[in-house]
């Protein structure tokens, strides 16, 4: 059954990364920056003082204007970094995208390094990333279930929000028992918000 849903989650994964690599830069540029700008209006971001994100890579939505606006915002930014032994996440401080970043594994840009942050009550808004989400708020991730060991611990009032191209909406995901909704999911074309959570 488990395995089942793992097969499900693996050609959903590659069907909506083939369509979303065939948007062109500039249309993924302009509709990164329609879905920033949603996203920078809502109360949970403009409440947020401690914000985790991250660097995109590949066809995902553009994260460069939102973690520019997280520091001219005077907003503490996390930036999550793979460790050694891909265990999991470390989180960090970063208060310049330039310096403060080199390429890691696949290329991401993450934190140079440094103390990391381990107390993750201190986090009031998290961008999450994701290859596909249903209006449910559920997620398909990329396979690592970082995101979901991480989801798990965070406060139960910091909102968790993702930010994804209408393309990468789909009617349901197959889930599994360690996957972890979203609060809310912004895309160019909609706002779809989880009950109960943040509005
Ligand atoms: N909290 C957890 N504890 C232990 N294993 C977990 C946890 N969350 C997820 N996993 C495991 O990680 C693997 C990948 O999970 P899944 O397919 O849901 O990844 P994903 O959600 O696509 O990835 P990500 O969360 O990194 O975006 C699965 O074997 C899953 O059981
Ligand atoms: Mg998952």
């Amino acid at each position: 059954m488990a395995l089942d849903q793992a097969s499900v989650k693996r050609a959903l994964r590659k069907s909506i990364i083939a369509k979303r690599d065939m948007l062109p830069g500039a249309v993924r540029a302009a509709l990164s920056l329609a879905i920033t700008n949603k996203i920078i209006g809502l109360d949970a971001y403009r409440m947020a003082q401690v914000v985790l994100a991250y660097m995109n890579f590949g066809s995902e939505f553009e994260t460069g204007g939102f973690v520019r606006q997280v520091l001219e915002d005077g907003k503490a930014l996390l930036l999550p970094k793979l460790r050694k032994d891909r265990s999991g996440l470390d989180l960090h401080l970063v208060t310049d995208l330039e310096d403060g970043l080199e390429a890691g594994v696949w290329g991401i840009r993450e934190p140079r390094g440094g103390d990391s942050i381990e107390d993750f009550s201190l986090i009031d808004f998290i961008l999450v990333p994701g290859v596909a989400f249903s209006g449910d708020g559920a997620r398909l991730g990329y396979g690592g279930g970082f995101y979901d060991r991480l989801l798990v611990s965070k406060r139960i009032d910091a909102a968790s929000i993702a930010a994804a191209f209408s393309l990468q909406m789909v009617d349901a995901i197959p889930l599994e028992g360690n996957d972890i909704p979203v609060d809310a999911i912004i895309t160019e074309a909609g706002e779809y918000f989880r009950n109960g959570t943040i509005s």
